[in-house]
């Protein structure tokens, strides 16, 4: 690039008047150059500014293939750049630079600084690096339109003293600034403001005196912003979307806000924002998504929120909202399509008017404590496809279950938590082709539902996740013969009680895992086990299992945790287990009745003598018992026999803490989830 750019300029420096012109020529080149003259502007090919093709070759972004910049050709024509024709002289000044997902790599150069007419910059989707030119906006005066999103930029934002007046968005999303935001790059002409995915801190800027009449879109959110919503906001009146998630902002919302009515969308979640909702909230008339989970709100769900009719997207999960859901009127709200609720302390009977927002397609109250039965007419929201009331205080669960049989869009029926102590609904036509077929995930944990495992949960040909944990349940694994076994290998997923804060939108991102910890099922662990191959998570442990641990585990070669611990389970540890499982990192075989060699070598290295302590029998390194007894019996414990067929029970008793949920974006705090 250097080598070529030094020979061009050569070139170009012999072009104009050369001193070997003979006399007779002159009147020719005159005539020659007017004709020049009257042609270029329409030919648009004249010279550039030199000074913008300096600077723009001494940006130098290293990228690959190279652009195709070099100094023997007008730089209007180059990649990315556009001029414009000034009239009072006869230089083209570049005033477009445009490149965004080229592969420029490499820092921005000071030198774009002498770029002075510039008005539209976009180097977005790169990977530049560095700080900005310090003198990068109070040079570049006539600038409108800067993206500089999706890059590795760093450090603090130079100062602008007001000086890109012209200013109408900046999207410097997706970088790694800090420092506070200057005030006075919020200048008045702004209208698309785009500074999410930094580490900006300090307050959200307020430029006194301005009002921002022009901003419509204003998104700060993953950031580390402090203190409160400023009340100017109040004065952006053409505002219709204001993002300010993911920072630590805190304080009540600014009534402020109630002035802005285009506002369309209102995301401020995972802050620490207290006090209530404004009461009247619902003066946002052309609001569509009010996204305020996971903050500190208090105070009821104000009824004026019934005024905001084109309200779609409602999320208030994770406050501390209390009242009486029922005494709000859901009927005005026709376009609802998600509402999310749970985690609040929101009490009364589950609210009828819900049932006539009939654009629904996921409703989640879980974790409140409402009180009453699920009434019929909630079949009239014939989209519903996500329906979540775990830990509440329903009771009648088999009338639930009779209902609910009838939303024929349900793919994921979470009602873990309620009616205790009642018995497990196994009324047989509940399996009948005509109910909850669609069914992909079923939570039924911690109901203490008492009675046998029931036998209808085997006919719901697309159930993937089941969750019948920690209830009363009793019997053996129920017989497979009359079920299809095709359906029975799909994967199942979980989120385990311990895993981090992760988000699951798509039950395809879960580790597919089965839990069937803390019930009192019993009979052996049979060999078709060994079939469950994609599965990481197995966790029979609290449960009445007996017999030895079959060989085939050793199949399960995705298995990152294996828990066996407190069951009856007797014989030898296979050692092929050391062979197959490659990935495991967490092994118990804890209090059961396991003797002889612990194997050793593999993943087995690992485990420290929590992993095998309960079981007396047991001997080798990391046990008490540094040597077996000799002779080591080969055939240690009674092998199993037994023909049953676990597939059908492994989904029918599938874990606790089932966790994801679609259309809904969330960030957990729970140790574990309810969903
Ligand atoms: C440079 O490439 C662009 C397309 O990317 C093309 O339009 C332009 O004519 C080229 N200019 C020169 C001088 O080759
Ligand atoms: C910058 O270019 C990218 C990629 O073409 C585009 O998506 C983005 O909208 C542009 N930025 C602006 C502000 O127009
Ligand atoms: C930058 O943000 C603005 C506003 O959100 C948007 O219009 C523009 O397309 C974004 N740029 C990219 C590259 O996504
Ligand atoms: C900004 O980040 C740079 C390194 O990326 C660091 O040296 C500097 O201290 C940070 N400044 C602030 C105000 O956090
Ligand atoms: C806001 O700015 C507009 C246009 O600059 C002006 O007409 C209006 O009076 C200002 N309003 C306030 C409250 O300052
Ligand atoms: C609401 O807007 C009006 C002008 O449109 C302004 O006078 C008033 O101060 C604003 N209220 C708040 C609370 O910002
Ligand atoms: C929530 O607010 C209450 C007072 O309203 C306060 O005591 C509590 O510490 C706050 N919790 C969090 C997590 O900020
Ligand atoms: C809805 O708006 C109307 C008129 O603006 C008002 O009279 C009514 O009280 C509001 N409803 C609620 C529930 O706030
Ligand atoms: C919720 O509010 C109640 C009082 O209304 C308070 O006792 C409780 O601590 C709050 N919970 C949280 C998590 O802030
Ligand atoms: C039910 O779900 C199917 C498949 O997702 C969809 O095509 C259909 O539109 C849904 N029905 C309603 C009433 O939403
Ligand atoms: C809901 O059930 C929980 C425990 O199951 C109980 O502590 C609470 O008092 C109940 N609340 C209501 C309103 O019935
Ligand atoms: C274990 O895997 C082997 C080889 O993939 C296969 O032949 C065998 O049938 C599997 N065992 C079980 C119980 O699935």
């Amino acid at each position: 690039m250097k080598e070529n750019k030094e020979t061009t300029k050569d070139e170009k420096e012999e072009l104009p008047g050369t001193p070997s012109q003979r006399p007779r020529t002159q009147f020719l080149l005159f005539w020659g150059q007017l004709f020049l003259l009257i042609l270029l502007p329409c030919f648009g090919d004249s010279a550039c500014n030199r000074v913008d093709s300096e600077s723009l070759l001494s940006l130098d972004f290293k990228v690959s293939p190279p652009l195709n910049w070099s100094a023997s050709s007008d730089c209007c024509s180059w990649e990315g750049i556009s001029c414009h024709h000034q009239d009072y002289d006869h230089d083209q000044h570049v005033i477009r630079l445009w490149l965004p997902r080229r592969g420029l790599t490499g820092v921005i150069h000071p030198s774009i600084t002498s770029l002075t007419h510039l008005t539209h910059l976009n180097l977005s989707h790169n990977s530049l690096l560095g700080s900005l030119p310090d003198d990068l906006f109070s040079s570049l005066s006539s600038l409108q339109v800067i993206d500089l999103s999706f890059n590795r930029l760093i450090n603090c934002l130079p100062p602008s003293s007001n000086k890109i007046s012209q200013l109408q968005v900046l999207n410097l999303s997706s970088n790694f600034f800090n420092g506070t935001i200057p005030s006075s790059i919020l200048v008045p002409s702004v209208s698309i403001f785009n500074i999410s995915n930094n580490s900006f801190s300090g307050l959200i800027p307020t430029d006194n005196g301005s009002n921002h009449t022009f901003l419509t879109f204003l998104d700060l959110s993953h950031n580390k912003l402090t203190d409160t919503i400023p009340p100017g906001i109040g004065l952006c009146s053409k505002l219709q979307v204001f993002r300010a998630g993911f920072n630590s902002l805190s304080g009540p919302i600014n009534d402020g806000i109630l002035n802005l009515t285009n506002l369309q969308i209102l995301e401020i979640f995972s802050n620490q924002f207290s006090g209530p909702i404004p009461s009247q909230i619902g003066s946002l008339s052309s609001l569509e998504n009010l996204l305020l989970h996971i903050n500190n709100l208090t105070g009821p769900l104000p009824l004026s929120l019934a005024n905001s009719t084109k309200l779609s997207a409602l999320n208030l999960r994770v406050n501390n909202l209390t009242g009486d859901l029922s005494s709000f009127n859901f009927s005005t709200l026709q376009r609802l399509t998600t509402l999310d609720l749970g985690n609040n302390n929101f009490a009364g009977e589950l609210p009828k008017s819900l049932y006539s927002c009939k654009s629904l397609t996921a409703i989640r109250l879980a974790n409140n404590q409402l009180t009453g039965q699920i009434s019929p007419e909630i079949v009239a929201l014939e989209s519903l496809a996500f329906f979540s009331i775990s830990t509440n205080n329903l009771t009648n669960a088999a009338g639930a279950f009779r209902i609910l049989k009838g939303c024929k869009n349900l793919t994921t029926l979470v009602l873990s938590k309620n009616f205790l102590f009642e018995p497990v609904p196994d009324d047989e036509s509940l399996g009948d082709p005509d109910g909850f077929q669609s069914l992909w995930v079923f939570a039924l944990g911690g109901c203490q539902f008492t009675g046998q495992v029931p036998t209808w949960l085997g006919k719901l040909k697309n159930l993937q996740a089941l969750d019948l944990s920690f209830n009363l349940i009793t019997g053996s694994l129920p017989g497979c013969d009359k079920v299809d076994r095709s359906h029975l290998e799909l994967p199942v997923f979980v989120k385990p009680k311990n895993a981090s804060d992760q988000q699951y939108n798509r039950l395809s991102n879960l580790p597919p895992a089965i839990y069937l910890s803390n019930n009192s099922l019993n009979g052996s662990i049979p060999i078709e086990v060994g079939r469950l191959k994609f599965i990481h998570v197995l966790d029979l442990s609290h449960n009445k299992f007996s017999g030895s641990i079959p060989d085939q585990i050793s199949n399960l070669t995705n298995l990152e945790k294996l828990d066996l611990s407190y069951n009856n389970l007797s014989g030898e540890i296979p050692a092929s287990l050391k062979e197959g499982l490659h990935f495991l990192s967490s092994f118990s075989v804890a209090y059961n009745d396991l003797r002889g060699l612990v194997p050793s070598g593999g993943q087995f290295d690992t485990f420290t003598i929590s992993s095998f302590e309960g079981n007396p029998g047991l001997c080798g390194p990391p046990t008490v018992h540094l040597t077996c007894p000799q002779p080591l019996s080969p055939a240690a414990g009674p092998r199993s026999n037994s023909h049953r067929k676990l597939l059908t029970g492994l989904i029918v008793a599938i874990g606790y803490c089932i966790g994801f949920g679609f259309g809904f974006g969330f960030g957990y705090k729970q140790n574990f989830i309810v969903i």
